[in-house]
């Protein structure tokens, strides 16, 4: 079967971490990136450097028209995809007072709708297919609520709905829906915390560091996989035993 992964924000971060192994265990890969194309690019060529099928393509996750025609952009390139990553994500701090209508509802619009966009980008041909596989990067702050980062936390939250529900109503299409709720990982989005908040979160780690990229790319990478060929509608957490 054409293995196609499509990973939603995988220039930086997490993102680039999934997009870089699912490309190494043999999947063709699209890395789609908003804003940092030569990052993106730069992944692309090693990746291909190594023998592996990888293609950049710019989409908003936000807008709707742009991720379905990135799917179409895919397609064209490897074939239908057989695995999406909802991977794309933006969080803010900010007391709940102080979040306005653009805020909340682009915050929306990005972790949820973008989302919900490309899953309904790429069910046709899954259905049609009977089979292929969504994971969805929640958080733990979606499970645990998260003190300034409400509109964060209720997308995450939200997805978490969205992958059970998902599972239950594509399970008779042999279509798994798992998600992935990572704890506090190495990348920007906890570096512009400050180091004072980083240091925190690594003393309220059981595991005593911050998870990498990578720790979260081997959940997606075994979600993904025949060996979990019976999970379904499950969020996965993977941070260090932080909320046990
Ligand atoms: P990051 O900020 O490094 O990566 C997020 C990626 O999403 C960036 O490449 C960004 O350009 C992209 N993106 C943002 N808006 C987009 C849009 N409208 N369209 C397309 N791409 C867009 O952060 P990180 O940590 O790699 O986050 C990846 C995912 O993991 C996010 O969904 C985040 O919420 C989630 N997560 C991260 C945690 C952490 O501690 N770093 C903890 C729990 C969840």
């Amino acid at each position: 079967m054409n293995q196609v992964a499509l990973v939603t924000g995988a220039a930086r971060g997490i993102g680039h971490a999934v997009a870089a192994q699912l490309a190494r265990e043999g999947y063709a890969v699209c890395v789609n990136y908003l804003t940092h194309r030569d990052d993106a690019q730069a992944l692309v060529s090693t990746l291909r450097d190594e023998g592996c099928r990888a293609v950049a393509v710019q989409a908003d996750v936000a807008d709707g028209e742009a991720v379905r025609a990135m799917v179409h952009t895919v397609e064209d390139t490897f074939g239908p995809v057989s695995l999406l990553v909802n991977n794309a994500g933006i969080s803010r701090q900010g007391l709940f007072q102080t979040v306005d209508n653009a805020q909340w509802e682009h915050t929306l619009a990005v972790n949820l709708g973008g989302a919900r966009s490309a899953v309904q980008a790429v069910l046709p041909h899954m259905i049609h297919e009977k089979a292929g596989c969504i994971v969805n990067i929640s958080s733990i702050w979606g499970l645990r609520g998260a003190s300034c980062e409400v509109a964060y936390a209720c997308t995450k939250a939200a997805l978490v709905g969205l992958t059970r529900s998902l599972a239950l109503e594509l399970a008779p299409s042999h279509i798994r829906v798992n998600g992935v709720a990572p704890g506090c990982i190495d990348t920007d989005m906890v570096r512009v915390l400050g180091e004072e908040t980083r240091a925190a979160l690594i003393a309220e780690t059981p595991l005593g560091r911050l998870g990498t990229p990578e720790d979260i790319a081997h959940a997606v990478a075994f979600l993904a996989s025949d060996h979990a060929s019976f999970i379904t509608g499950q969020i996965l957490t993977v941070d260090g035993g932080y909320t046990v």
